[in-house]
């Protein structure tokens, strides 16, 4: 059986701030699944050391990065039953909250010691010096957090452990000062450009693309997008070089959490029974005082409130939601002027704009079942879940045609609708009008209720399950 580590700083459901949450709690089982014996290793957040069952000690660790106690656990993920290694170093994880932001809202100023220990210890785990009963032969790190494990992986010329590394999200770089370096214990060697310096800074994200056998991101789009300036934050030179180690591998979804017959919903239903699905609407409109009147569609929002997802576009071309009766429901949080902006649209639209500023999960079922259309018009998105949630429960996605959400949204289009493939609305330009001109469509679309429907099914029956992904992955570690 082949040996894979996963290693990330958040995971489905003990501590999510996203989607790589819900890909740690889907992947790692799908590929089990799949006769692969894969372990996951995550930082002791107390999120994750109170969902875990079963901890036990595995080795203890010297002093490392300013944290005088380390200890290496292990045990077994809830719902899955999955086994995982555990960085239990209170120093640097036993604080609550956001795993990445402190109460200021500013990043721990220590995030360089937090996640490169995670990487650090994935590195030693490789190597047999931490379990010596379970080796890895690939190591699979998600995201910056993760990002330093090749690095020192490479940095062990005797070990042969492969390394993957998936970009979720490549605005976020995870950069620190150079002098990071110090408390990382990385040779200056590898601080030039052609290592993990950015700009005069370092990159753990950068270490990943530099140092991993292979790269991989979430959707083929976004893949390509990545290699050009538009899209590559900087690093698009890098990604071009190394563009044969490249590739997009699509995001599952996990149907046994995301599917209409949800125990979170007002009314259960399926794509042969949609009954359920006004009551769930009504259920919805009722909880945040919108009117049950209404002539258009519920448009809702469950997103972070941030540019990345467009939701300033969708502040902007509001007055043409509302137009033709349509209401809008937000659920999120994020920046503040964004926050600002949904609580003002709410206090000057009662009755057609409802917003919920905060996280919850159990929210955010009732959300995708309620609503008639998801928003997703995102300037930038590597995979984006919840166009493919909200397809399940024909909630018809409205998203724009970029990375992900190009590559799992058919628009509705006369020729689409003729071949019976559309599943959901498709518009270009990250602009207001291009927004606003598509949101005029969708509101005289859904008076077609035979048509709706149509696409409603069409979109309930996708099959964006983690079965085809995982295999994509096991062929990519077994190229290595
Ligand atoms: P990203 O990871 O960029 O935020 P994704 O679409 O991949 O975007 O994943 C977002 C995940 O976070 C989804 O599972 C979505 O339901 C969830 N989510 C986002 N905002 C909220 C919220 N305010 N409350 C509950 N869940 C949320
Ligand atoms: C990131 C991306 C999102 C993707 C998720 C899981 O947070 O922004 O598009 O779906 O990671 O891969």
């Amino acid at each position: 059986m082949m040996r894979i580590l996963h290693v990330a700083s958040e995971i489905y459901p003990l501590v999510k701030t996203g989607g790589l949450a819900d890909v740690l709690g889907s992947l790692p089982p799908a590929l089990v699944k799949r006769g692969l014996d894969v372990r996951i290793l995550l930082p002791g957040l107390p999120g994750i050391l109170n969902g875990m069952t079963g901890l036990k000690p595995v080795m203890r660790i010297g002093p490392v990065f300013g944290a005088a106690t380390v200890n290496l656990l292990a045990g077994r993920l809830p719902d899955s039953g999955l086994e995982a290694y555990v960085i239990d170093a209170p120093f640097l994880y036993r604080r609550d909250g956001n795993p990445y932001v402190g109460p200021d809202g500013h990043d721990w100023s220590d995030n360089h010691r937090r996640f490169g220990l995670l990487g650090w210890v994935a590195a030693h785990l490789a190597a047999g010096e931490l379990d010596e009963n379970w080796m890895p032969e690939v190591v699979h790190a998600h995201d910056w957090h993760a990002g330093l494990a090749a690095v020192y992986i490479a940095q062990n010329p005797g070990l042969q452990t492969k390394t993957v590394f998936t970009i979720h999200n490549l605005a976020f770089r995870g950069i620190f000062p150079i002098e990071s370096h110090l408390d990382l214990g990385l040779p200056t060697r590898k601080l030039t450009p052609r290592g993990i310096e950015f700009h005069g800074k370092l990159s753990f994200m950068k270490g990943g693309l530099i140092f991993s056998d292979k790269i991989t991101t979430v959707s083929p789009t976004y893949a390509r997008e990545i290699c050009t300036p538009e899209f590559g934050c900087g690093l698009e030179g890098v990604l071009r070089d190394r563009s044969a180690d490249l590739s997009g591998i699509l995001n599952g979804v996990d149907y046994a959490v995301w599917n209409p017959d949800d125990p979170a919903i007002a009314r259960r239903y399926s794509v042969d029974d949609l009954a359920g699905k006004s009551d769930c609407k009504r259920a919805l409109q009722a909880q945040f005082g919108l009117s049950t009147e209404a002539r258009g569609p519920l448009f809702a929002v469950v997103s972070r409130l941030t540019s990345q997802k467009g939701m300033d576009l969708l502040l902007a071309a509001l007055p043409d939601l509302l137009r033709d009766g349509g209401q809008l429901a937000v659920l999120g949080t994020g920046e503040g002027d964004l926050e600002a902006g949904f609580r003002y649209a709410a206090s000057s639209n009662p009755g057609s704009v409802a917003v919920y500023i905060g996280y919850d999960e159990e929210l955010s079922h009732r959300f995708m079942a309620g609503a008639d259309v998801l928003l997703v018009p995102s300037r930038f998105e590597p995979c984006g879940l919840t166009q493919l949630y909200a397809l399940r429960y024909g909630t018809l996605p409205l998203v724009r045609r970029v990375g992900g959400l190009a590559d799992t949204v058919v628009d509705v289009t006369p020729e689409n609708l003729a071949a019976d493939r559309a599943t959901g609305f498709v518009f270009d330009d990250a602009a207001r009008h291009a927004l606003g001109a598509r949101l005029t469509e969708v509101c005289a679309f859904y008076h077609d209720r035979d048509a709706w429907r149509q696409v409603q099914r069409r979109g309930m029956m996708q099959d964006f399950s983690w079965d085809g992904s995982a295999a994509n992955y096991e062929a990519l570690y077994r190229s290595l």
